[in-house]
């Protein structure tokens, strides 16, 4: 008989593990019954408390859907989906850091033309030029590269949001030039609130926390022989830029919204004066 207590159970329960298990689901389990114990150790956990703990994941799975996945907002609040971002951006000097791809992706936004399209359309809201280039580890420009594109609107919701927007406002695919450039145009992202009306939601207003997401938009740049790339842009100057909801702001992320009155650029890309420009150049890493 196992003569168990609170210091041997975790060597205990890491003994079961059959031979056959697959060594990484092995690792994986180990270390989470590991840290598991040590949590309930370290604050000397109650029933009381693990009860009202599970209660609170029952919520979390009785709330989610297909279409929204409560668990992957307690990820993204609790910092695991961005840390797993940061773990999978330690790529080559270069190559752009990920950050989160969020609810609202949609596969399938209209094409735009080579070289520079119209993703603004006629939606309110302060006009932007977005360009750049996108490029491999050595620096040269990755040509046929599929970048897809989506934000929110001005009133702060997605297309899939907002009844009111057509389902593809505010979001487009585009395939960069031989030389990598990419050009689109768009208008300035607003901050938004992740939702709030699930369990999560309770998490931060028991905590004090603020349920606001740093304006943003949205890129998945995808070309073959490359790693997929998932991440956004930030405004720098965002009221939000130090206080992202879900901790997906990154120093190399934050890029200014300049102010351009060229009138030349301006006509060239359908504009009206002024607009602001946003120069950003995506690098990404081989497969593997
Ligand atoms: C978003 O970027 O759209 C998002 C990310 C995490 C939680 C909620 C929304
Ligand atoms: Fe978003």
């Amino acid at each position: 008989m196992q003569d168990l207590d609170h210091a041997n159970i975790t060597a205990a329960v890491n003994a079961t593990w059959g031979d056959g298990t697959d060594p990484r689901l092995r690792e994986i389990l180990e270390a989470l019954v590991r840290h598991l114990h040590e949590l309930a150790r370290e604050v000397n956990l109650t029933h009381a408390e693990w009860q009202q703990a599970i209660e609170f994941l029952y919520q979390v799975g009785r709330k989610t859907t297909r279409r929204r996945n409560e668990f992957i907002l307690l990820s993204d609040i609790l910092g695991v989906s961005s840390l797993v971002d940061m773990l999978a951006s330690r790529g080559p000097d270069g190559a752009t850091e990920r950050s989160v791809l969020g609810p609202f992706y949609l596969p399938n936004a209209p094409m735009l033309p080579v070289g520079g399209g119209d993703m603004r359309r006629d939606n309110p809201g302060e006009p932007v030029l977005v360009r750049g280039r996108v490029y491999d580890a050595s620096g040269r420009g990755i040509g046929g590269a599929l970048m897809e594109v989506w934000q929110n609107a001005a009133n702060g919701l997605y297309s899939n949001q907002d009844p009111d927007q057509a389902d593809d406002n505010l979001r487009c695919r585009l395939n960069t030039a031989t030389d990598g450039a990419y050009a689109f145009t768009t208008i300035r992202p607003v901050p938004y609130s992740v939702p709030t009306d699930g369990p999560v939601g309770g998490v931060l207003r028991a905590t004090g926390r603020h349920p606001w997401r740093t304006a943003h938009i949205h890129f998945r740049v995808t070309a073959p022989g490359y790693d997929e790339l998932v991440t956004e842009l930030f405004p720098a100057d965002d009221p939000y830029i130090d206080g992202d909801a879900v901790f997906g702001v990154r120093a190399s992320l934050a890029v200014p919204f300049r102010r351009s009155d060229s009138a030349e650029l301006a006509a060239a890309h359908g504009l009206p004066t002024p607009f602001g420009v946003v120069d950003y150049d995506f690098g990404l890493c081989p497969a593997g």
